[in-house]
């Protein structure tokens, strides 16, 4: 990352205070990129303030250093469990352990980042805040949880910090069209907040016949837009809801589609509202409790009032459901509008290489059904991806950076674990070092039920293997005998060999389930470290927190 960005560029003007330029320090601590680019457009701004501000990874931050900073930006997202992420671990633990120091003189604001159907919301946020208040610090602006749809939120915090900053400190105005600060920006005009309209080139089923899953390979044209990515990086894409759910709801609420609602100061039909702008697959507590508001019912009043029932009750139930459970009378199509929250963008993790691809961007998507409470219900994005964007159709995509996930130099190994379709960044670090002529060596662990049906990119890694690119390849299929058998097993079959690797400076790479598959590689992984290096188990996972610091694991799961 940059330096500090500002350095002295506020103080050359002849009329600039002669106060000392004011320090700001942002940390970010997220496993995608949102904190991360938050981080840096707030660093950004304050320099263009007369601030001297720098954008830094928890990960690479020490914590010893807090007792001088001025002032402190704290950014970060919260994992399914209330779980800080992996680069905001340290910072984390140092905070809320005996060393903590006392931080009378600091300044601080924290943004957290999270999604409030999950049951622990932005918890890590409120944990930095709460641990920093209780070491003496002193809140610049208040803490602000953000939902999913972040943006304007983020946007809000940003201008208070800066302002507050701004009248405490006398910081200067800009040096308004800043090079540092352009540099930062971009080179393509689309983002999360202006996607892209891409084509839709290829869209094949992966999954053989007879898998009783259905995976499709996508490929996306880039052409034109100025969108660049790296291997590790995610394509955001702005889903359809299904209209015939849609259809449902109209029908249940009484509402006629074709009324005008505003949304984002757009007059639009309630229809389109619904498919594309608003959640309606998704009951989250603040919307569970503003609809108790509006009805006259005791039984949903103590259902909110009581959070784990409540989660309970939402889970695997729609807005559907919920009008159909408890109408509110006398609804107005705009306030229903105003109580949902935007349909947030979908991620996925790119399949191709921009250096073999090009103008293309390759994802890997399988299609999410299931039938809860007596309905067929499917995840919004990949059932739309699925059934209803052929070849030619357009969707709206942004890039989604993950330096959290990114190839080491060419001359080192590397150890990917990725079963079903978290093999596809594998693909796609493949193809990049296949492109780049990289020596390093390649190890891919993939897993899924079925060889016949479900060895996603099978002709692919075959290829790879018979010409030396992949060094190895090992898979575990779960339904082709009696016992189970999964990716963990496969790594440690190989102790020896995984452990000669990483001994050699491998740097391994998990992709996929967060739930289940993520934890058992992690156990398998300290148990290898314990067999083969001989560490207890308080040392083995230093170990790999310690390798996770050097960037040589790391994980992308979901
Ligand atoms: P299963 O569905 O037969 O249990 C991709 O989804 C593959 O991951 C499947 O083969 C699936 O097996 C397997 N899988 C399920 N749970 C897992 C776990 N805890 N660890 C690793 N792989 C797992």
């Amino acid at each position: 990352l940059a330096g500090f960005l500002a350095g002295k560029c506020s103080g050359d003007s002849a009329n600039a205070p002669v106060s000392a330029t004011p320090e700001l320090t942002v940390l970010f601590g997220s496993q995608t990129g949102n904190a991360e680019e938050l981080a840096q457009r707030l660093a950004a701004r304050a320099l263009e303030r007369g601030v001297s501000a720098k954008a830094i990874d928890m990960a690479d931050y020490k914590p010893r250093q807090l007792k001088n900073e001025q002032y402190l930006a704290v950014l970060a997202s919260t994992h399914g469990e209330g779980d800080p992420p992996d680069n905001a671990l340290d910072l984390h633990e140092f905070l809320h352990g005996k060393k903590a120091p006392k931080l009378g003189g600091l300044r601080y604001s924290v943004l957290s980042l999270g999604d409030s159907s999950y049951e622990h919301f932005c918890k890590t946020g409120q944990d930095f805040d709460s641990k920093l208040a209780a070491l003496g610090a002193t809140a610049l602006a208040e803490r602000v949880d953000c939902d999913v749809d972040y943006e304007d939120q983020a946007e809000d915090w940003i201008n208070r910090v800066l302002e507050t900053i701004a009248s405490e400190a006398g910081a200067s105005q800009p040096a308004a069209n800043s090079p540092i600060a352009a540099a930062q920006r971009p080179i393509s005009t689309f983002s999360r907040k202006n996607p892209y309209p891409a084509t839709i080139l290829t869209n094949q089923l992966l999954s053989g016949r007879g898998s009783d899953k259905e995976v499709r390979h996508i490929e996306l044209s880039l052409e034109d837009s100025g969108l660049v990515y790296k291997p590790g990086d995610a394509v955001g894409v702005y889903p359809e809801n299904n209209p015939a759910l849609v259809n449902n709801l109209l029908s249940a609420l009484g509402f006629d589609g074709e009324q005008r609602v505003l949304v984002e100061e757009s007059d639009i039909p309630l229809r389109e509202a619904l498919a594309f702008y608003r959640e309606i697959t998704l009951l989250t507590p603040p919307l569970m409790k503003h609809w108790a508001d509006r009805v006259e019912s005791d039984a949903l009043k103590a259902l909110v009032a009581d959070r784990a029932e409540m989660m309970a009750w939402t889970e695997g139930r729609d807005l559907l459901d919920l009008v159909q459970a408890w109408p509110i009378a006398g609804l107005e199509p705009q306030t229903l509008v105003d109580l949902l929250r935007k349909l947030p963008p979908r991620l996925y993790s790119i399949s191709s290489s921009q250096t073999a691809v090009e103008d293309e961007v390759h994802i890997t998507v399988a299609a999410v059904r299931y039938a809860s409470h007596g309905r067929n219900r499917e995840g919004v994005a990949s059932v739309w991806l699925s059934e209803r964007m052929s070849e030619g159709a357009k969707l709206r995509v942004y890039i989604d950076p993950n330096t959290k996930f990114a190839l080491p130099d060419d001359s080192k190994p590397v150890i990917m674990i990725g079963p079903g379709t978290g093999v596809a960044p594998f693909r796609a670090f493949l193809q990049e070092r296949e492109e780049r002529e990289a020596e390093g060596e390649n190890w891919l662990f993939f897993g899924d039920r079925r060889f016949r049906s479900d060895f996603l990119y099978q002709s692919e890694w075959l290829k790879w293997r018979r010409d030396g690119l992949l060094t190895r390849l090992d898979v575990a299929f779960s339904r082709d005998q009696a016992e189970k058998r999964y990716v963990q097993h496969c790594l440690k079959e190989n102790s020896a060999e995984v452990w000669a690797w990483l001994q050699r400076g491998a740097s391994l790479y998990v992709c996929g389930d967060a739930d289940k598959m993520a934890p058992d590689v992690h156990q398998a992984l300290l148990d290898i470290a314990s067999e083969q290096g001989g560490l207890n188990p308080e040392q083995a996972e230093d170990y790999l927190r310690q390798l996770n610091r050097d960037k040589r694991y790391q994980r992308d799961v979901y």
